[in-house]
């Protein structure tokens, strides 16, 4: 009818008005409600980044303790959960356990319901914070048949989530500052990236007033797929692929695929719908992808060196250039998560937990508005004009 803003994917329409985190996608810079990105990864850890994004500021030393005291104080689950993981076949994708485990949240914490409660929407916030690594740390111990292991209040977000991912009760794990600290930084570059689809889920979900635990079990369904949080996991799947294939010397036939708009072969973890030159969160990964694999004596890692190559290759390929596709967070970060002993298939149910705190933040955003209204896009009906039913034998 011609009433309505035909915009599909959203490309010039802002769904909200948002203080929290700006991109200049031109030139490739990140703010957390003001702090440029490399500054938060340098300085900060997860959980002062966390009390950044949800309340707007840095906690000073007492607040970030009293913070912390309360995440911890949430890191166990309800000791049920575990029977409802139980319904799962064990090699099921991560995800579709995490989809599951998160929705299921909202099943167990009677105090947490209403999101339009500011007191509720804290106590699920801090819960979700909490018990995220707990609930992916449970979903991979599950699929390896070992048994879960109990958070540790007195170790660092990370360290703790380090713990629970490769403890066993016969054997502690001894985490390594560099790859803790590495851990702690890909939570970090991942907390939060404005009105990506995740988060757009979340509010459009959270904007009908359900449950906060099922609005954020939407938003780990809409991270899952590859051209979103699923591309780490595709990345290194890509790079394993090239690498099978022969390495180095087949990144021009594998580009030339890439190249060819019949292949339906993308190059995983390069571009972006905002960022049209260097995502800042792929150089700091690339930065800590060195210093992990320095501190693991993997200096040769050859999937790091194929992945330096192929950059390199697509940065120079007019393709690429006229395009302005750059690498993107996901480029590097699978390499960093498999050389501390993550998993790949796990990778994504990562980004979901350190995207968790960033869904939080926009949805109390979203409702703290007074002017929020339930989200409902409209549409151009483009189908058949008013007819009437036939009686089947006429149809
Ligand atoms: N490999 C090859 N060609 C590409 C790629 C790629 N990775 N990305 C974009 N293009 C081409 C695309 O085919 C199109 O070409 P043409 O103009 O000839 O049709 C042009 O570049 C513009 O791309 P688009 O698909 O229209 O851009 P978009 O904003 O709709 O998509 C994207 C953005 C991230 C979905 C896409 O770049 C992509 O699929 N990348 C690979 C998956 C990926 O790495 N995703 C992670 C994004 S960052 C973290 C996150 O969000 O979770």
């Amino acid at each position: 009818t011609g009433m309505f803003t035909y915009d599909p994917g959203f490309m010039s329409t802002a769904s909200c008005e948002s203080a929290i985190t700006y991109i200049d996608g031109d030139k490739g810079e990140l703010l957390y409600r003001g702090y440029p990105i490399e500054q938060l990864a340098t300085n900060c850890d997860f959980l002062e980044t966390c009390h950044l994004l949800l309340y707007g500021e840095l906690p000073n030393q007492e607040q970030k303790n009293s913070f912390t005291k309360l995440v911890t104080n949430h890191t166990m689950v309800n000791e049920q959960m575990q029977f409802f993981l139980r319904g799962f076949r064990r090699d099921a994708h991560p995800m579709a356990i995490m989809t599951g485990l998160v929705g299921a949240l909202s099943a167990f914490y009677h105090d947490s319901t209403d999101i339009n409660n500011p007191k509720h929407r804290e106590i699920a916030a801090i819960r979700l914070i909490a018990k995220m690594p707990t609930l992916v740390a449970m979903a991979y111990k599950y699929t390896i048949g070992q048994p879960y292991m109990y958070p540790k209040n007195e170790l660092s977000y990370a360290g703790n989530f380090l713990h629970m991912m490769f403890a066993t009760p016969c054997e502690p794990y001894k985490v390594s500052p560099v790859l803790e600290r590495a851990l702690d930084r890909i939570f970090i570059l991942h907390a939060d990236h404005e009105q990506n689809a995740s988060t757009s889920t979340v509010r459009l979900c959270g904007s009908s007033g359900t449950n906060p635990f099922a609005a954020i079990a939407a938003g780990v369904a809409c991270l899952w797929g590859p051209a979103h949080g699923g591309a780490n996991e595709a990345a290194l799947n890509m790079l394993y692929d090239i690498q099978k294939a022969g390495g180095v010397d087949k990144i021009g036939e594998f580009i030339k695929q890439v190249k060819d708009k019949n292949s339906n072969v993308k190059l995983m973890g390069f571009g972006h719908r905002v960022y049209k030159n260097y995502d800042p969160r792929a150089k700091l990964m690339q930065e800590t992808c060195r210093e992990v694999l320095g501190e693991l004596g993997l200096e040769n890692d050859p999937l790091f060196k194929l992945a330096m190559a192929l950059e390199k290759i697509a940065l120079e390929d007019e393709y690429f250039v006229s395009r302005k596709l750059y690498p993107n967070v996901d480029f590097y970060s699978g390499i960093v998560q498999r050389a501390i002993g993550i998993p790949v298939p796990l990778f994504t149910a990562i980004f979901a937990l350190a995207r968790t705190v960033g869904w939080i933040a926009q949805l109390n955003e979203m409702i703290g508005d007074p002017e929020y209204k339930i989200g409902r896009p409209r549409q151009l009906f483009e189908g058949s004009p008013k007819r009437d039913v036939q009686p089947i034998a006429k149809r």
